[in-house]
């Protein structure tokens, strides 16, 4: 059995696929082009926001605003522990402080703990809070109509990492359009992936994604582009990625539906024998990932050795709160105490998840879960 079953999404849109490959391989426009414009115009429609621009991968889709902002030395940003490395890393790089905030029972970083971040930080005034990276994690928008709230008393300003998120909901918003930017991946695991890196920044702020698409090319001068009026990367979407983005986003809502499916079969023969996955009641998950929680880190082993001998692959995401990582070890940031993040590293762990799972596959998934428990 597959954790993730892309090959099975493959045969799906293959003969599209293939065709249209092979007519952007012969237009011969490999970097940007009509097509990259498109298709951000495609994914700015889908998600509700007026600006998207695609990059080369989700970390740098984090890494663009931060630049744009002028994010650097002195920042305290705020990054939930329980996430994947990039979230924080990038306000490292940028040598920013990432001030790790807890998360909740749905994942997502608690608003508490972010309140209680601020303020010690204020209180301490060595940093000047700046931001807030709040993480879709496994697929559920985090809680953006408080965070939003908290941001504006602070004046902070507000990033999604929807590296995960793309295709969920909160309030019959789409995930992607909430905060001042918003970012995803298009890592092939992803919800939404393409085959290779790729990524995308979402904005309603013009001047924003004016300096993001200029940041993408080397801080060029959209006027002139031997101009270069700032700092920046080399971070193009490749052009031969569209029509993989745009064949799977096709199938996109169905697929969602097929995810939704799979979650709901689990919850329902896993309910009692595990702590299955929290989604907010005015909340949607485009389901990256479906997690459990054991009741201690002996049972997770024990658990996932067995079912690694029935042929039952499953995943630890993540096994390292980003406040114990060995890099930010050295990182001279403020623990506001994150025991969530520290129980969950040791007891969660995540079953295959993809749309073309059949009701077989997940009644052999949750028959090696009983017998390993
Ligand atoms: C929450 C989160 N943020 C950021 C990233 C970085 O995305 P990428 O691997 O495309 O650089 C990932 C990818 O795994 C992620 O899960």
């Amino acid at each position: 059995m597959q954790f993730i079953n892309l090959k099975a999404q493959y045969e799906r849109i293959k003969d599209k696929l293939d065709a249209e490959m092979i007519k952007t391989i012969s237009e011969g426009t490999y970097i940007m082009g009509k097509r990259i414009l498109d298709l951000e115009a495609r994914l700015a429609e889908y998600v509700g926001r007026k600006y998207c621009v695609t990059c080369s991968n989700g970390t740098d889709a984090l890494t663009m605003p931060l630049m744009a902002y002028g994010i650097g030395e002195g920042d305290a940003v705020f990054v939930p522990s329980f996430t994947f490395f990039a979230s924080a890393e990038v306000i490292s790089l940028q040598k920013a402080t990432p001030v790790f905030v807890d998360v909740d029972e749905t994942y997502n970083m608690d608003v508490e703990s972010l309140k209680n971040a601020i303020k010690a930080v204020v209180a301490e005034g060595k940093l000047k809070p700046k931001a807030i990276i709040a993480v879709d994690l496994f697929g559920q928008p985090a809680r953006f109509d408080l965070i939003c709230e908290v941001a504006k008393e602070y004046n902070l300003i507000v990033i999604e990492d929807g590296a995960q998120g793309f295709g969920g909901t909160l309030n019959g918003k789409k995930a992607c359009s909430f905060g001042d930017v918003s970012t995803t991946s298009f890592f092939p695991a992803k919800p939404l992936g393409c085959y290779g890196d790729g990524g995308a920044i979402f904005t309603d702020d013009e001047e924003l994604a004016i300096k993001l698409r200029s940041i993408r090319v080397h801080g060029s001068n959209p006027k002139d582009k031997y101009d270069n009026v700032t700092i920046g990367l080399n971070a193009r979407l490749d052009t031969i990625q569209t029509p993989v983005l745009n064949c799977k986003l096709d199938i996109f809502d169905d697929e969602l539906i097929k995810r939704q499916w799979a979650a709901d079969l689990y919850n329902e023969k896993l309910k009692g024998l595990v702590e299955t996955p929290v989604v907010a009641e005015n909340a949607t998950s485009s389901w990256a990932q479906y997690t459990i929680r054991l009741d201690s880190a002996e049972k997770r082993a024990k658990v996932m050795a067995g079912m690694k001998e029935l042929g039952i692959p499953t995943m630890i995401y993540y096994p390292t709160p980003m406040h114990e990582q060995t890099a930010f070890k050295v990182n001279p940031c403020v623990n506001c105490g994150c025991e969530k993040s520290e129980l969950y590293s040791k007891t969660v762990m995540s079953l295959p998840m993809h749309p073309y799972l059949t009701e077989e596959e997940i009644n052999e998934v949750v028959e090696a879960f009983k017998k390993s428990l």
